[in-house]
């Protein structure tokens, strides 16, 4: 078990937490949102709260749930990570339009994708895509697949803002599983797979995606395509009463012999403080 600890970068950091809610700096913007798994007390003053210029109103993932803003605070806003440009983004459901549990994800991709010969890299349930520009930019062919036409939209429009307009990358809005089945029919092979399903999803023709009844299909499907050597996959799992060691298990029987690790993707405060645990992960290579 490795836990993957983000202490954030000089676009977001964890501020404070407790309560149930947790306090974040993106870029210029403090937001103050709900975090279930923040059940401690609080160490920053109330008014440190107070004076969020953004706060998720709502349960967690609560469809009434709407963001309170504090003064002039723009929906989207220019961020990066390492050098590569995409939007932060107020959107339903509190999220934020990226996810920063995942810098030490982009960090190991783009490691494995610098050792390889400008590498064909399959991004599946991709959203906004910041992996895949991330990993463009390190040098891949990117194939960018996600069942939303708004959020492929959002994707490009990072890809404009990132000036990486002549990047190979493909956006398809797609099944998943439909696409990567295609694929293998084709005899398509990837030097690398990334794969960050939701617990529960829809494809564009309504295609019913639930992850504990489709994920160990889809992890076959993505055996097959691929290649035998120096070849990687991340796959994150959020929001699932599961143990890391589940998709472990799964991924170890899908990929004999691969090289892996499993653990939580952990966002820990500033100053080397508290931790929060956002998601479970495996990833492994050939
Ligand atoms: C949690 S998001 C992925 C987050 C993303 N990997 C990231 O880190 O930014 C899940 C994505 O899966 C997409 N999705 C849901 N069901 C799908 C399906 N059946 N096929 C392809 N994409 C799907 C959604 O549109 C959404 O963008």
């Amino acid at each position: 078990m490795t836990d993957l600890i983000t202490t954030g970068w000089d676009e977001y950091r964890l501020l404070d937490c407790g309560g149930g809610r947790k306090l974040e700096k993106f870029g210029p913007y403090v937001v103050d949102r709900p975090e279930e798994q923040a059940m401690g007390s609080r160490r920053l003053p109330p008014e440190k709260w107070a004076a969020a210029n953004a706060a998720f109103a709502g349960e967690k993932d609560a469809e009434d749930g709407r963001w309170n803003f504090r003064g002039n605070v723009p929906e989207t806003w220019p961020t990066h990570y390492k050098g590569v440009k995409f939007l932060g983004r107020f959107t339903p459901f509190r999220h934020i339009g990226y996810f920063p549990e995942q810098a030490p994800h982009w960090d190991w991709m783009m490691e494995r994708i610098g050792k390889q010969a400008e590498p064909k890299i399959l991004n599946l349930f991709s959203y906004t895509g910041v992996s895949s520009l991330l990993a463009a930019h390190a040098g891949a062919q990117i194939t960018h697949v996600d069942a939303s036409k708004k959020a492929i939209g959002w994707a490009r429009e990072n890809q404009a803002l990132a000036g990486m307009e002549n990047a190979k990358i493909r956006w398809i809005c797609e099944d998943a599983r439909k696409f990567t089945a295609r694929e293998g029919r084709r005899g398509n092979k990837y030097g690398g797979i990334i794969l960050d399903p939701p617990k529960f999803g829809r494809g564009p023709e309504k295609e019913v995606w639930n992850l504990f009844d489709d994920l160990p299909e889809m992890l076959s499907l993505c055996a097959a395509i691929l290649e035998e050597k120096n070849s990687f996959v991340i796959l994150t799992a959020y929001a699932i009463r599961a143990s890391h060691y589940s998709i472990y298990e799964l991924c170890r029987e899908k990929f004999p012999g691969a090289v892996m690790e499993s653990g939580e993707l952990v966002i820990q405060e500033e100053n080397g403080g508290r931790k929060i645990a956002t998601s479970l992960y495996c990833r492994l290579q050939r």
